[in-house]
């Protein structure tokens, strides 16, 4: 069938992060050309009746890993499954993780990443980049990245002692260079050492099963290098972003972090605002592995609650899946041995619904911050605001229809993803995509994807983002320590 000239959204909400108003919108050649009422519009175009739905823009995943090699297998949901089912849960734009191997080029890294992504991927999407390893090559290409491939973020892990991890004076250096080229310091906020410690110990007392995984790297240690990332930016005055934020006690160090002017920003995602870890100690093997990721999900059932109270109230800013998929027969490497099991969950689909049901239909947030943190403040932190994460004239035109009353059931029976299982099945939610918009097609509608792989587009993203380097660039002016000037010393000095 001929594409339509354009696309005319009639009669729905637009909700953006700091409003929500009755509107029309108009697409055309992937933009938004007009939103307001009684719009004139040309002839054939396709018009989609949103009376009683409202008009949001596309989701923005901050965190996944798409066909991933880790842990000794690959994540199944490639970047065309993967993204095939991010549009079929409303989000348009996902932002991925080029992770080299100790030793490395970052340049090489990202390079391959984008040549595997590329030709896959059905909607829009960036990288962040991983320092897994110091050296001056490293601070090099990090900011080579930066100039030429439009990155402005790099991921640094506390955790995988001997495989990622970096030391405090790398961090330290790392986060340095960040502030340098204007980037974003993110980080995997995990102790390493004690996690390899407290692996050991389980071992030792025959807790081999997944239960052992979240028992030998409790909340603290989740904690402890939260406090410790934040320590370590402040003294470099650089902007930092924790991934992944699982615990209450990582969230309450980063929310105080942030009632004392730091510039730090906490991202939970889907598995920890949508379920939790007691399903690790369930009878049932494989099911308990299926929930393996780190940081953990926390035995503590309060937890996802609390976590949706933080987010509600800016403590906590936006949100993604950390969607890093293995099924049971790879989670199986680790039958033995939980520190064998693949790390990662699902969440690129369901996260849109969880984040509804959980904080929106609860009561917790409103229409309005659903936005904020599903895609405006990603967009705004990674600077890419307001081509997307915003329904405005001239935004990229990734729109979603959705109907926060229609109801969905979420299961691994019906999903998109190629992964075998569901760390939310069953879960009902209110709150479903009815159509999805990318880059000015509709891609999703009635429960059916048309979608051609390598459709999506890299978006290059430049570095100081003014939502985050603003107050950085301030406290660099006004706030660097000054020498007393007083008369030298003139009285005795011992000798040596
Ligand atoms: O379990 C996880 N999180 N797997 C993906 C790698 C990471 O640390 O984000
Ligand atoms: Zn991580
Ligand atoms: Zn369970
Ligand atoms: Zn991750």
């Amino acid at each position: 069938m001929e594409e339509p000239r354009g696309i005319l959204i009639k009669g729905g909400k637009v909700v953006n992060e700091d409003c929500s108003v009755i509107s029309d919108v108009y697409i055309e050649n992937g933009k938004i050309v007009e939103v307001g009422l009684n719009l004139q519009i040309p002839g054939g175009v396709r018009v989609i009746d949103a009376t009683g739905k409202l008009v949001i823009p596309g989701g923005i995943d901050t965190h996944t890993h798409m066909e991933l090699a880790f842990m000794g297998t690959k994540a199944v949901d490639d970047f065309y499954i993967g993204t095939k089912a991010a549009l079929a849960g409303g989000t348009t734009m996902i932002l991925d993780f080029v992770i080299p191997q100790r030793g490395k080029s970052l340049l090489e890294a990202y390079d391959s990443w984008r040549q595997t992504a590329d030709p896959k991927v059905c909607c829009d999407y960036s990288l962040h980049v991983a320092v897994t390893w110091w050296s001056d090559q490293v601070k090099k290409e990090m900011q080579k990245v930066t100039k030429e491939r439009g990155v402005n973020s790099f991921k640094m892990f506390m955790a995988y002692k001997n495989v990622f991890m970096l030391e405090d004076s790398e961090l330290y250096a790392a986060f340095s260079q960040c502030k340098e080229i204007g980037a974003i310091a993110q980080v995997h906020a995990e102790n390493g050492d004690l996690i390899a410690e407290g692996a050991k110990k389980m071992l030792s007392l025959g807790i081999t099963g997944p239960e052992g995984h979240e028992l030998c790297r409790p909340e603290e240690v989740e904690a402890e290098a939260t406090q410790r990332a934040i320590t370590i930016a402040h003294a470099v005055n650089c902007p930092l972003y924790v991934v992944h934020v699982m615990s209450k006690s990582a969230a309450k160090v980063v929310s105080n972090a942030r009632r004392e002017g730091r510039v730090v920003f906490g991202e939970p995602i889907a598995a920890g605002l949508g379920t939790d870890g007691t399903h690790c100690w369930h009878k049932d093997w494989g099911h308990a592995a299926g929930f393996v990721m780190g940081p953990p999900l926390r035995p503590d059932p309060s937890t996802p609650g609390y976590l949706m109270d933080l987010l509600a109230n800016d403590d906590l800013s936006v949100t993604g899946t950390d969607n890093c998929t293995f099924s049971v027969c790879q989670k199986a490497l680790g039958k033995d041995d939980f520190t064998k099991i693949p790390n990662g969950v699902n969440g690129v689909e369901d996260r849109m619904s969880v984040i509804w049901e959980k904080g929106v239909h609860s009561g917790k947030m409103d229409e309005n911050r659903f936005v904020a943190v599903t895609s405006s403040n990603a967009a705004k932190i990674f600077n890419f605001y307001p081509q997307k994460g915003r329904i405005a004239k001239n935004s990229d035109a990734d729109v979603v229809v959705w109907d926060p009353k229609m109801k969905r059931k979420i299961s691994a029976k019906t999903h998109h993803q190629a992964v075998d299982y569901n760390i939310f099945e069953g879960m009902e939610c209110h709150g479903v995509t009815v159509i999805t918009i990318s880059r000015g097609k509709v891609v999703y509608e009635d429960g059916q994807l048309k979608v051609s792989p390598g459709s999506g587009r890299f978006i290059p993203r430049k570095p100081f983002s003014e939502f985050v380097y603003k107050r950085i660039k301030q406290r660099d002016q006004v706030g660097t320590p000054t020498a007393v000037i007083r008369e030298p010393y003139k009285g005795e000095v011992i000798s040596l």
